[in-house]
């Protein structure tokens, strides 16, 4: 285990209806308007949309709106949201949605302190210095971006997926009110799902040796995930199912797991990026597709704790660890095809020419990753492998 530096700046309110307490919070912080960040249809059809309102404005704090925010969030709503926000003089941002929202939200507050492009920031040419107090709703359990400092947005002109990470991003206070998800279709429901087992695979495979903490505790949340996933697929409106999930998601990529390592190795995210830029592929499916592809790629480098996953994980121990690494990743794969992910290239009907281009697309913030230095070849081997 590596020495390190671990704060979370994000105050979470976790619990059934633990939104109302939201205007009490903002009252409290002298916060009297604010930019509400939404996505298109979901908080109004679930009544959260009213029911904000409603306290807010009874509360005496008014409520200024930007909406429409889609999956893999645009550049052009946050140029649009931060014109918003200048213009109505709000003093903070009520993010209420999913990762894309508050990842808009967060694009929105780096821009403000920014005189310049705001895609400068994502494409490393100035640091995000600044932030504004962001406040999130969380409807959607998958990125961790409820309480962590990073977001991503696609720049649609340049076809760029790229992130910004900071602390000046941390949402100020975040809600967590598990039933919010109840409405959730199924397939965003395991979308969420492979994302923060994704997120806890890239800090697990992270090659620092003697972390053993980091690594239970990684145990422990995919295997509740997975089962907790596994009871939503039949019963939505299982109430404890989704806390675990939506708390397992937050833990995923809050920091915790990141402690003691080097940071992980964030490959399969970055070629994932690049898929979505090209193709808007959801993220949750990219990644059941990918990271199984780059373990395969990874294998040599990575065999004892590939082999230590095929039993912590799926129970399997042949006492070969070649063997028991290839069973690990398909294991991995069955579980995702069982609960209806792809997991092939093909499936989501992507030409096999479109690799070269994707392949390019990653290769333009290579190289990445901490198992390995991941160059375009090496990329381009992935991408292969998850074709066939
Ligand atoms: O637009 P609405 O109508 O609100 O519908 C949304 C959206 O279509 C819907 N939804 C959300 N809550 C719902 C609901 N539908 C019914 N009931 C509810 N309670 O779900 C759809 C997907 O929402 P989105 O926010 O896009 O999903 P997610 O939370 O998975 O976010 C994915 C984005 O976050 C990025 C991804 O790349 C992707 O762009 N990531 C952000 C990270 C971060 N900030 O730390 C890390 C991740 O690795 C990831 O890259
Ligand atoms: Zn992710």
């Amino acid at each position: 285990m590596r020495n390190f530096t671990f704060q979370n700046a994000t105050k979470v309110e976790f619990g059934k209806e633990s939104y109302k307490k939201l205007p009490e919070q903002l009252k409290k912080d002298g916060i009297d308007k604010i930019l509400m960040v939404y996505g298109r249809s979901s908080i109004k059809k679930i009544g959260l949309y009213d029911t904000l309102i409603e306290s807010l404005n009874a509360a005496g704090i008014k409520v200024n709106e930007i909406s429409g925010v889609q999956p893999n969030p645009r550049l052009s709503l946050v140029k649009e949201g931060l014109k918003k926000f200048k213009e109505t003089k709000s003093q903070a941002i009520l993010a209420v949605g999913g990762g894309s929202v508050i990842d808009t939200s967060k694009a929105i507050s780096a821009g403000y302190y920014y005189d310049g492009d705001i895609w400068d920031l994502f494409a490393k040419k100035a640091p995000v210095k600044e932030g504004l107090p962001i406040y999130t709703i969380l409807t959607l359990s998958a990125t961790g971006s409820e309480m962590n400092g990073n977001a991503v947005i696609t720049n649609e002109e340049a076809q760029q997926k790229w992130d910004i990470s900071s602390k000046a991003l941390y949402p100020v206070v975040t809600y967590i009110s598990p039933e919010l998800q109840y409405s959730l279709p199924k397939s965003q429901t395991i979308n969420g799902a492979v994302d923060a087992i994704s997120h806890v695979m890239e800090f697990y495979f992270d090659t620092t040796p003697r972390t053993e903490i980091q690594d239970a505790l990684a145990e422990g949340i995919i295997k509740t995930v997975i089962k907790a996933t596994e009871t939503l697929i039949e019963d939505p409106e299982d109430y404890q199912c989704r806390a675990a999930l939506a708390w397992g998601a937050t833990l995923a990529l809050n920091g915790l797991l990141a402690t003691g390592k080097q940071g992980g190795d964030w490959s399969s995210h970055m070629i994932e990026h690049a898929l979505s830029a090209v193709t808007d592929v959801a993220h949750g499916k990219g990644l059941a597709i990918v990271f199984p592809a780059f373990l395969e790629f990874s294998k040599d480098k990575i065999m004892d704790k590939l082999d230590r996953f095929a039993e912590k994980i799926f129970g399997i121990d042949t006492g070969s660890k070649g063997y028991d690494s290839d069973l690990a990743i398909k294991a991995l794969k069955d579980w995702y095809k069982k609960i209806g992910q792809p997991v092939k290239l093909k499936e989501i009907g992507l030409e096999e020419e479109k690799i070269e281009v994707i392949a390019d697309n990653a290769a333009q913030i290579a190289p990445f990753g901490q198992i390995q230095d991941m160059d375009k070849k090496k990329i381009l081997e992935v991408l292969k492998i998850a074709y066939k």
